[in-house]
């Protein structure tokens, strides 16, 4: 089952397109790092998703059921763009506020597990003004968290967070998946920190969404290859190139791709009398994927 099922969805602000025909499939129990860069559409389908926008076209699921259904509405928490909260009330006080609003009941245990979730517990009694930025995010994780949702859709939670704040989120994220099986959709262009998490993606762009994979597939699709310097670096690239598919010269090395066979490599080059004075294997990561990805679509 999937938690999100999108197929066409189009949403027009004065006449251009936000979000344009657009299709998603988010797994349920997935991580799902939704990228893209600034101004592509992704806060927009987000605001459709949570029904914060009407949608010109398409459908929108949501685990089986079309995203108006009440049943399915309130398996959704949402943090998008900002959470809301009093600056001048507790951490406490504002989490109540939203149980209030939700309907829920058991608002104090259920305040004490979200704080708990977003390693939150010892500061409910602190002002949000006081909260740095990375507790402020935390903060509207735990009110998106308020009445248990199955689904959570988060709109950048990492941005400008230090390293630190990046691991504490890592670590929510992966707890919020694991322990309590909920479904994570998390918008970034912070594309290494997501690697470390996301279990799919699905990259936007001006409005479209240009490509759906796991994890697996990524790491699959993540090339390989070999990096060396050689003391003729002209005449090894001409040699190279003569040989092998793809051949590029990035950064001061030859770069051989979709090989990791270096032993291969050394020998082509021996035989052919080159001195190789380094040479290493690689895989190209998601940020470098991405950008590759994307300046592909901008030659077409
Ligand atoms: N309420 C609105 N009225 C008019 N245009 C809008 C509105 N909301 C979004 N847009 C436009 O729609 C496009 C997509 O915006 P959106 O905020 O969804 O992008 P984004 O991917 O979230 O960008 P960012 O990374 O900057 O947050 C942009 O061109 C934006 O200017
Ligand atoms: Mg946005």
């Amino acid at each position: 089952m999937n938690a999100i099922e999108i197929r066409g969805l189009s949403k027009s602000f004065r006449g251009m397109y936000a979000v344009d025909h657009l299709d998603m499939t988010v797994p349920v129990g997935s991580i799902y790092g939704f990228i893209g860069e600034n101004g592509s559409g992704k806060s927009t389908t987000e605001k459709l998703i949570c029904g914060h926008l009407a949608p010109d076209s398409g459908d929108i699921k949501l685990f089986g059921k079309d995203y108006t259904d009440p049943g399915v509405r309130v398996r959704v928490g949402a943090l998008i763009e900002n959470a809301g909260c009093f600056p001048g009330s507790s951490v406490y006080q504002n989490l109540k506020m939203q149980c209030i609003n939700l309907g829920i009941k058991n608002a104090d245990e259920e305040i004490k597990r979200v704080l708990e979730i977003v390693r939150m517990e010892d500061n409910a009694q602190l002002k949000f003004k006081k909260c740095s930025l990375g507790m402020k995010q935390r903060i509207g994780i735990a009110m998106a968290l308020l009445g248990e949702p199955a689904l959570l859709i988060l709109d950048e939670p990492i941005n400008g967070l230090d390293t630190d704040g990046m691991r504490i989120m890592r670590e929510i994220l992966v707890d919020i998946t694991q322990k309590y099986g909920c479904t994570v959709l998390i918008s970034s262009h912070i594309l290494g920190e997501l690697e470390k998490i996301a279990t799919h993606y699905g990259i936007i762009r001006r409005g479209r969404m240009i490509m759906e994979l796991s994890a697996e597939e990524m790491d699959n699709r993540a090339q390989v290859f070999v990096s060396l310097k050689t003391k003729d670096m002209n005449g090894a690239k001409a040699l190279l190139k003569a040989e092998y598919k793809n051949v590029k010269e990035e950064d001061g090395y030859l770069r051989v791709y979709d090989i990791d066979d270096t032993a291969s490599i050394v020998d082509f080059l021996m035989k052919n009398g080159h001195v190789i004075n380094e040479i290493k294997k690689n895989k190209i990561g998601l940020e470098e994927y991405y950008i590759e990805l994307m300046s592909e679509k901008e030659d077409k």
